[in-house]
């Protein structure tokens, strides 16, 4: 009797609470006047002032954010359910562990580089107290808005920090086989096409380990802006290695820079085998951020529980989208010197860009 009396006061001193204040209605004060759907949320605004003076030296698109993003993947693709299946542990997707056990996942091979990042973004994650899994994606998806035409990521936060290192030989390699590639990607929930949009981000990168003597050498002419120029220029046709020769992983590139890794064979193979739509992203810039947006926001939360995060998207900036180059050939290349193209879709008509050709490769192909 009193045990049912009492339920009847919760319920409704419940139902009360419920009509005062509906969640919808809600919102938490945070910083600066801002506010947010979510309690939770407020501190990634602290976060995001944060880094953007003291990482991305006040709202840039350059090496930090490369790195960043860059990040994001590496510690979200140490995720295996074949090995989890085999009774061994596959890692916890992005979970921070590249950061939490740095001093053993930044000696894998493929992680190469990424300790400079590692080391900037733990004091930072430490100093707001927030997950380092949480950190990694927040600071990927704040770094690539700062990119002229930057997409949009969802942002969910609340991942629990990493209990163990991520298992060595989950993230591909350069000098990898197409089709190991495509299996590791696989393995971890990524479709070819999915594959295809996430090297989208290749558009904001540099290479700094596959040839050290051209180290910061940009994937493409247009490195601050998130585009297809990548893919463009990617399925150029090679005619010189660049910097001082052929290195491993590398093959030979076109005009300018050095997607001339194996990634450019990679591409090529894989729209020729596949005949992927990959092409419609080229002509459409709008079709790339999308496809990129969705194939991140399943990376992004790689081995979570999405139930128990908070969407916290919504203190993610909007890029700038003015003055934004569309997709061109680079000055003197004409259609013809697309190579490889899906049987499928016809390339699009791009226009070259003026003035003389251009070409940065130091050392010819021998
Ligand atoms: C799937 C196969 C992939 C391969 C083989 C690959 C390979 C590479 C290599 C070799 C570099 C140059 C690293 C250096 O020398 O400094 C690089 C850079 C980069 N990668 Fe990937 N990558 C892959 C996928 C991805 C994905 C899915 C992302 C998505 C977030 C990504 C984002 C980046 C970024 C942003 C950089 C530039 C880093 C910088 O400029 O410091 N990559 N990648
Ligand atoms: C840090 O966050 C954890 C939970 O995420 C909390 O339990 C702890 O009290 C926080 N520490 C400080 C110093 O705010
Ligand atoms: C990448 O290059 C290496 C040599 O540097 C070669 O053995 C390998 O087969 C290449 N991968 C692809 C996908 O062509
Ligand atoms: C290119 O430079 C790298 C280091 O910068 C060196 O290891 C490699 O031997 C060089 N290759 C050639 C062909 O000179």
């Amino acid at each position: 009797m009193a045990k049912a009396a009492l339920s009847f006061v919760s319920l409704l001193s419940f139902v009360s609470l419920v009509v005062a204040a509906p969640a919808h209605q809600r919102r938490a004060a945070c910083s600066n006047g801002r506010s947010a759907s979510n309690d939770a949320c407020c501190v990634w605004f602290d976060v995001l002032d944060d880094i953007q003076e003291s990482l991305f030296d006040g709202g840039e698109c350059g090496e930090e954010v490369h790195e960043s993003l860059r990040l994001t993947f590496h510690d979200a693709i140490g995720f295996s359910p074949a090995l989890t299946s085999q009774g061994q542990f596959g890692g916890g997707g992005a979970d921070g562990s590249i950061i939490k056990f740095s001093d053993i996942e930044t000696d894998f091979p493929a992680n190469n580089g990424v300790d400079e990042i590692v080391e900037l973004q733990k004091p930072l994650a430490l100093k707001h107290n927030v997950s380092f899994g949480d950190f990694i994606q927040f600071a990927g998806a704040v770094g690539v808005s700062n990119c002229a035409n930057g997409p949009r990521l969802q942002f969910l936060a609340g991942r629990p920090d990493a209990t163990e290192a991520s298992p060595n030989f989950l993230v591909p390699e350069p000098s990898d086989p197409v089709d190991s590639i495509l299996a590791r990607m696989g393995d971890a929930g990524f479709s070819p096409d999915e594959v295809i949009a996430l090297l989208a981000s290749h558009s904001v990168a540099a290479q700094d380990t596959i040839d050290p003597s051209i180290a910061g050498s940009p994937f493409d002419s247009t490195p601050s802006q998130f585009d297809s120029q990548f893919f463009v220029e990617t399925l150029l046709k090679g005619t010189a290695f660049p910097g001082n020769g052929s290195n491993r992983g590398e093959v030979e590139a076109h005009w300018l820079v050095n997607s001339g890794s194996n990634q450019t064979l990679f591409l090529l193979a894989t729209l020729v085998r596949l005949a992927l739509g990959s092409h419609s992203s080229v002509s459409k810039p709008d079709t790339i951020n999308s496809r990129f947006e969705a194939a991140m926001a399943k990376m992004a939360i790689l081995g979570q529980d999405a139930s128990k995060l908070v969407d916290c998207s919504e203190v993610i900036p909007v890029a700038s989208n003015t003055n934004v180059k569309p997709p061109t050939l680079p000055a003197g290349k004409t259609q013809d010197d697309i190579e490889a193209s899906c049987s499928i879709e016809a390339f699009p008509t791009l226009t070259a860009d003026a003035g003389p050709a251009t070409t940065v490769a130091r050392v010819p192909a021998s």
